[in-house]
Order: C-alpha cells, then structure tokens, then sequence
C-alpha cells in the first residue's frame, strides 16, 4: 500500500491522458468507486436516538426514516435520477440546495413544481456540473419539515478523486427537545422569528449526539462540513489541529488556513478542509464550537487509536481541488444592485406586534413563506450578464443569504477584498455588514433568494430573481 501511495499525481495524469482511460481504470489506487444513477428515498416519520444511546428516542421526520437521509453520492457530469415518495401526512418537495440544475429541478413549490401530495412520488433528473459538498432539504414548510429532521448529504464526486486517506462527512443539526425526547413544539414562534431564530441545545454530528470520532495518527482526511441547523451558526476549532480550507459552499478555493482558526458556518453552508492527524497516537482532541459568547461546547473528540502512524501522505503538500466549470464574472462590465436587509427586533417594524407574519424585509418587501406561484420578481436579470449583488445588512441579526440555481464569487466584506478566491451559494453577513457577490446570471428561471435562518425566511427575509 505505502508504496502505491507514492504514485504522483503528475504521473497519474500523464498516464490518463497517454492511455485515454477513464479515472475509473483499476490501475490507480484512488479510483472512485462506481456510483448509482439512480436513487429512491422516501420522506417518512422515524424515531432518533437523537439524545444518545439510552436516552428515549425522537419522532422525526426524515429521509428513508434515518437521521440525517442517506448520503446521495453522484459524479460531476452525469446524469443522475432520484425518485422521492412523499409518506408525510402533508406535502413536500426536494431542493438540492448549491446544485447549479434546471428550475423545474429546483424543488421550489409553485415556482419549480406541484408539491408532491401525500402518497406520491416525484423523480428529480439533473446533471450536476460541479463537483463538491452539497445537501437536500424540503423546500415546503421549510421551518417544519427541516427542523424535524429532513436533510442529507449530496456529495458530488470529481472525476478524479483527491488523495487522501479517508473522505467524512459531517452532518451537523441541533435540536430542540423536551426532557423526555420530544421534539419541543412552538416551531414559528414570533419572538424567535424576529430574532436570532430556532436554536436548539442538543447538537448532533451524522444524527448522533458527541460520540468521538476515531481515527489514525499520519491520516490524511478530506472533511466536509455540513451545517444543516435551521438557525445556528457555528464556529469550529479542533484542538492540537491546523485544517486546511479546499471548498467553501462546495466550490474549491485557493487552499488556505481558516481566519484565527475558526470554521465559520452559517446555516446551510458547507467547507471542505484537509486534516492532517498529527496528535498522538491514543490522544483526544476536541472539536469545539465557540461562536455564541460563553457557549463553547465540544461537538464531538477526534478520538485517535493507540498504534503507530500510519501512511505518509500527510507529508506531501495539500492536494488540490480542480475548479469547477463556473462562468467568471465580467467586473469590468457587471450591473450593481443593493440589497437591503431590513426588520427584526430592534428594528421598529412591529414584527412583535402580533399583527403580521412579516417581521423581515428586503428593500422593503416582504415575501413569506417556502416560496409559491406567482411571486413577483425584485430583480430581473438579463441572462449572461454579470450582477454585483451588495447585501447590506440593516439589521441587528445575522443572516446567511443564500441564493438558487447559481454560485458566487464572495468579492468584498465591508469594503475589504474577500482573499482565497472564495465562491459560494450562501453568504454569511453579520449585523450591519455589507457583502458584494458576483455572479453571471446564465441560468434562466424564478430563482429565491432568501435567508437560510429558516424562521427569517418564512417571515419575510425572501425574494426572487428572474433570469430571462
Ligand atoms: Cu437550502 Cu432555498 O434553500
Ligand atoms: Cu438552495
Ligand atoms: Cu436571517
């Protein structure tokens, strides 16, 4: 094996390109195992140990009954068919949320699709065309219907995989849960709608409260993060470790170490870091989440097994990611507009007087909700163009803005050039921020744009772009 491990990537190359073959040739070590191209999963009530063994257990509503669903593996550049049945007692729709896909694939009801009803199915057909670390999630009473458990992984593969020792994925929730398990009522509360949003205590990595996760000292591991809370944003660091950043939102980045150390991921949003595990054999290290001021708590302990090192990739330099075929945007020639994100608490738009549902606003309009027919265009956007989107935040709150059917170049924060070349489909914008994005709006169709905290955007913190 060691010796395997050595076969560099320029010859690995020069190979594929000399011979012609497919990076699914036996030959290379690395090649990817083939992936199905076609899946079946099924919305249905579950039970979850989402407390930790012996506790009671959580009625949820999930992906083939599991927390998270299953993960969706599918290859960048081909087709991929995945039938969803609908065994909740109401109606539900699949978003592939970052997937740059067609707007009758998008999940959104009224806009995308007829929701599926109760006992029908539905088959998304799509080619992904990037290659990187996306989810599922419900587009229909969002809030609901993610809150109790709905939501995968989707991992889209290179087609030449990165070497490295293991690949995870981590799924990250929170919950909010009644002592003896149950999943707490007041979903849509209006107080916490106009506020920070849902946020629950009981955090779980894959479905499962912090258990460790065990590993190898001298491993190489690609680990993609998944934030899929409903309102909680996150701020990782693991102990005695120094992650390297590949992919944000699923688009590679120049390779570079996190800002003071910290993995910041708002709701919805994904980052790819290389970990190298150099702590000592039969050592514990925490991951720690520290962003809420005097709420550090470990997500889980990097738990290592007592041998000696194994492998040695993690002396040769970070591999690197293939960027994903991504129209650049013309700055010279882009069409600014602003974007201002209003209301919440503190803001005086009444969101606590009781009177609407709408406690949020974007340029002054508020659209609640999952998303429906007929919803008016803020913005319509002339198809190649390239747009500078500058988010600016009004508000007291964060918000991580997230936008369908296309992704990003993150340009400037608060004047400051964003560094590493950073894309992304959700954006991250603290209280009184202001966030400049590029896009080139080549994908036609109705496309929301809206926050990922879910109670924002069911009270307003949503819109639509139109690309004709
Ligand atoms: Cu993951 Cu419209 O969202
Ligand atoms: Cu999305
Ligand atoms: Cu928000």
């Amino acid at each position: 094996m060691p010796s395997k491990s050595r076969f560099s990537l320029s010859r690995r190359r020069l190979l594929l390109a000399t011979a012609g073959v497919a990076a699914s040739a036996p030959l290379f070590r690395f090649a990817q195992a083939a992936v199905p191209h076609e899946y079946r999963i099924v919305a249905r009530p579950g039970r979850a140990a989402l407390s930790g063994a012996g506790r009671p257990a959580t009625d949820v509503w999930a992906y083939d009954g599991e927390v998270p669903g299953p993960i969706l593996r599918l290859r960048q550049g081909e087709p991929v068919r995945i039938t969803v049945e609908n065994r909740l007692e109401q109606e539900t729709t699949v978003h592939w949320h970052g997937i740059r896909l067609p707007i009758s694939m998008d999940g959104v009801p009224g806009i995308s699709q007829v929701p599926i009803a109760p006992g029908d199915t539905f088959t998304y057909a799509f080619t992904p065309p990037d290659a990187g670390t996306f989810w599922y999630h419900p587009h229909a009473n969002s809030l609901q219907q993610l809150g109790r458990g709905l939501s995968g992984a989707l991992i889209v593969e290179e087609r030449e995989a990165l070497s490295v020792d293991r690949d995870l994925v981590w799924l990250l929730s929170d919950w909010r849960l009644e002592p003896d398990g149950k999943m707490a009522p007041g979903f849509g509360n209006p107080m916490e709608a106009a506020m920070s949003g849902r946020i629950g205590k009981r955090v779980t990595l894959n479905g499962a409260a912090a258990t460790d996760q065990p590993v190898r000292a001298g491993e190489r591991i690609r680990l993609r993060l998944i934030n899929a809370s409903l309102a909680r944003i996150m701020a990782l660091r693991i102990e005695g470790h120094g992650p390297t950043v590949v992919a944000v939102d699923g688009q590679p980045c120049e390779p570079h170490s996190p800002e003071s150390g910290r993995l910041l991921l708002g709701p919805a949003m994904r980052i790819d870091v290389i970990l190298d595990m150099q702590g000592e054999p039969g050592g514990r290290y925490a991951v720690i989440d520290d962003f809420y001021d005097g709420l550090s708590y470990a997500v889980t302990q990097l738990a290592y097994a007592a041998g000696p090192a194994v492998g040695r990739r993690s002396e040769q330099p970070t591999p690197t990611l293939a960027r994903n075929p991504l129209p650049e945007p013309d700055l010279a020639a882009a069409v600014r507009h602003e974007l201002k994100l209003q209301g919440g608490m503190m803001s005086g738009m009444g969101g606590m007087s009781g009177m609407s549902h709408a406690v949020w606003a974007i340029n002054g309009t508020s659209m609640t909700g999952d998303g429906h027919a007929g919803m008016p265009p803020l913005l319509t956007l002339k198809r190649m163009q390239t747009y500078v989107l500058s988010f600016v935040n009004e508000t007291a709150w964060w918000h991580p803005i997230h936008l369908h059917g296309h992704s990003f170049r993150i340009l400037r924060r608060n004047g400051s050039a964003v560094p590493f070349q950073q894309w992304g489909d959700t954006v991250l914008l603290a209280p009184k921020d202001t966030v400049d994005c590029a896009f080139v709006a080549d994908n036609p169709g109705d496309w929301m744009l809206h926050c990922h905290v879910m109670d924002h955007q069911v009270s307003g913190l949503m819109t639509v772009l139109r690309v004709s």
